[in-house]
């Protein structure tokens, strides 16, 4: 991989108290790609994501060491913005995470936070504009004043990244966004994903193999707290290097 990374991972330890949950992770994630983490439940892959928008500061006793470099900056450094690096890094949840909130003050409300707006017209075309890039916009045009909570499953989880869309993120962090729904909406999400790389940087976890193999272009393998491979995905399912990747893959564990 020759390309600059958008994201690298220097030595990454991450403690929880005494325990070390990430090992000396070294990673390199490109740019405007989509690339899924894996691997068993509790192996660190939120810890790992949670790390490339510094979520885990709001974890107490946690300890980072390593470095996390993202469009050349070390994010770890103490005098980071942590508004605008979560601005720039944005986040979607396994449980949509809509607020008890109309549609439309969902979405406002990060632009609030981040003293985005300016006047009602650019609101509403920001709005529009993230309803529309989720495919959202025609059939809630006329709700906006529902609370979101009302919604079906899929479009809670479509809002949720209008919701991170509209501040104008680099990369978008998605830590198994399609777990709580049904298989053609799960598909329909993944054809999302698939139109928003053009633009964005999208580091998913999953531990749906199936979706990592249909909707990534790289993968990175963790276990127990290492990453124990990274690379193209196709190269990963169909050519693992590694004996750990390969048992995993053909479902002896996990
Ligand atoms: N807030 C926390 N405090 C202490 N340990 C945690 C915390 N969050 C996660 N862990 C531990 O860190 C390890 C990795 O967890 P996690 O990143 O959630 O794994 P995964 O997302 O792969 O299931 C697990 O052993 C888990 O118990
Ligand atoms: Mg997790």
């Amino acid at each position: 991989m020759e390309l600059v990374p958008k994201i690298e991972t220097v030595g990454l330890n991450l403690y929880y108290g005494d325990f070390l949950a990430l090992k000396g992770i070294n990673m390199k994630i490109p740019g405007q790609n989509i690339t899924a983490i894996v691997g068993p439940s509790g192996c660190g892959k939120s810890t790992l994501l949670r790390c490339f928008n510094r979520m885990n500061d709001l974890i107490e006793h946690t300890k980072v060491e390593g470095k996390i470099v993202i469009d050349g900056l070390n994010i770890l450094e103490p005098d980071t913005d942590l508004i605008s690096l979560r601005k720039k890094v944005g986040m979607v949840f396994q449980r949509p995470n809509v607020f008890d909130l109309s549609i439309y003050n969902n979405l406002k409300f990060g632009l609030r936070i981040h003293r985005m707006l300016d006047g009602k017209d650019e609101i509403i075309q920001s709005i529009r504009g993230g309803l529309e890039q989720v495919g959202l916009w025609q059939e809630l045009k006329d709700k906006l004043g529902n609370n979101a909570r009302t919604l079906m499953l899929e479009q809670q989880q479509r809002l949720c990244i209008a919701r991170v869309l509209i501040l104008k993120p680099d990369i978008i962090l998605l830590d198994e966004p399609c777990s709580a729904l049904d298989p053609i909406a799960t598909l329909r999400i993944e054809e999302l994903l698939q139109a928003l790389k053009q633009e964005y940087t999208l580091v998913i976890v999953t531990h749906n193999m199936q979706q990592a193999a249909r909707a990534s272009d790289y993968t990175g393998f963790m276990y127990l707290g290492e990453l124990v491979e990274f690379g193209q995905t196709n190269q990963v399912f169909t050519n693992p290097k590694q004996e750990l990747t390969e048992n995993y893959i053909s479902g002896h564990f996990g």
